[in-house]
């Protein structure tokens, strides 16, 4: 079968011929329909994430949406972040309890894009980051698949007020089409500056804050919580540090919280996937993306690498 295949840490994978997987008892074969190229697939093939340096040569991708026993599924893989291959191939090999069976008139290519993306801004709204009806959300980083599929999220489960916050007119052009009540532009760094900008979109205090990015964007939206508000880091976009200061957090009592994926459970990540699945299915989610062919992956590989896609980009057969 055709497979890209990262030859070592750090560099762009590789068309490569393989043998198909075989299954064994608990593991199914799937043929691959959409494999998304995600920032967690980057930093795993850089050796970056915190998973540290993966063995090479490896397939990557840590999710994607196939056909298996006549059925369409979503499904999850270790590549980058454990020895294996992933779904950047025409088959991959996956633990048949983590398949989550989509409805058959899901479009796999929509669904791939949202994927864990939309997993994670789902369950950090509305399971870490606790979103009662009502609230105000402020989302940043909301030109990205998270940011994105946030704004959407956040109100369907019911936010009152839901605040957009991006850094490039494309961005903000993006999550004022998801429904953004009002946009920020977080085009410069200075914490100061990005918090006056903040609160005049906001027009009010905030209960509780999307975070993929960190660094002087979270610092600045910590300011503009209100007193035991939240703030829910999900990724470091921005930057691995931010300027946060002891007396916004000490003095509203805030509730820093982090948030990752792979502290969901099986049931919890399945339940998720359904959501973000029916969500599209009912026309309330989706992110932009780009189809390109598996033949073509590391092209793929290096626009999105580059941040030059028109969006997430889903590696197709
Ligand atoms: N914790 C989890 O389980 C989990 C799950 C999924 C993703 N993540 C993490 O969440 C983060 C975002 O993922 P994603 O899928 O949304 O990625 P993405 O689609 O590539 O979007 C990243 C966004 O970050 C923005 N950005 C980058 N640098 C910035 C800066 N210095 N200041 C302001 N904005 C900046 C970009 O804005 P512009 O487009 O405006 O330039 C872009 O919209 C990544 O770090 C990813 O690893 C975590």
């Amino acid at each position: 079968m055709i497979a890209a295949q990262i030859p070592a840490p750090g560099r762009p994978p590789v068309l490569t011929d393989l043998p198909s997987p075989q299954s064994n008892p608990g593991r199914a074969v799937v043929e691959v329909l959409a494999a998304p190229i995600t920032p967690l697939d980057l930093l795993c093939a850089g050796g970056q994430s915190y998973f540290g340096v993966p063995a090479t040569p490896y397939v990557p991708g840590v999710q994607g949406v196939g056909r298996w026993d006549g059925r369409l599924v979503w499904f999850p893989t270790a590549a980058g972040m454990a020895p294996g291959d992933g779904s950047m191939a025409e088959r991959v090999s996956v633990p048949e309890d983590q398949m989550v069976v989509l409805p058959e008139d899901a479009d796999p290519v929509a669904v791939a894009a949202l994927g864990l993306s939309a997993v994670a801004a789902h369950m950090a709204l509305t399971w870490r980051g606790g979103l009662a009806a009502g609230e105000t959300v402020l989302v940043l980083g909301a030109g990205g698949v998270v940011g994105l599929a946030a704004v959407q999220l956040a109100r369907t489960a019911g936010a009152g007020r839901v605040v957009a916050a991006a850094r490039s007119d494309k961005g903000r052009e993006r999550a004022a089409r998801a429904g953004a009540d009002a946009v920020a532009s977080l085009d410069t760094d200075d914490v100061d500056a990005l918090a006056a900008l903040l609160e005049e979109a906001a027009q009010g205090p905030v209960d509780l804050v999307l975070d993929p990015l960190f660094g002087a964007p979270a610092a600045a939206a910590a300011r503009v919580l209100r007193p035991e508000g939240r703030l829910v880091n999900l990724g470091s976009s921005a930057g691995e540090h931010a300027p946060l200061d002891s007396g916004t957090l000490r003095g509203r009592s805030l509730r820093l919280l982090g948030y990752t994926n792979n502290a969901l459970t099986p049931q919890q990540r399945s339940a998720a996937v359904d959501t973000v699945a029916r969500e599209c299915a009912l026309g309330r989610l989706s992110v932009p993306f780009e189809r390109v062919p598996l033949e073509e992956a590391a092209r793929g590989w290096e626009r999105q690498a580059r941040g030059v896609a028109r969006g997430r980009i889903v590696l197709v057969p």
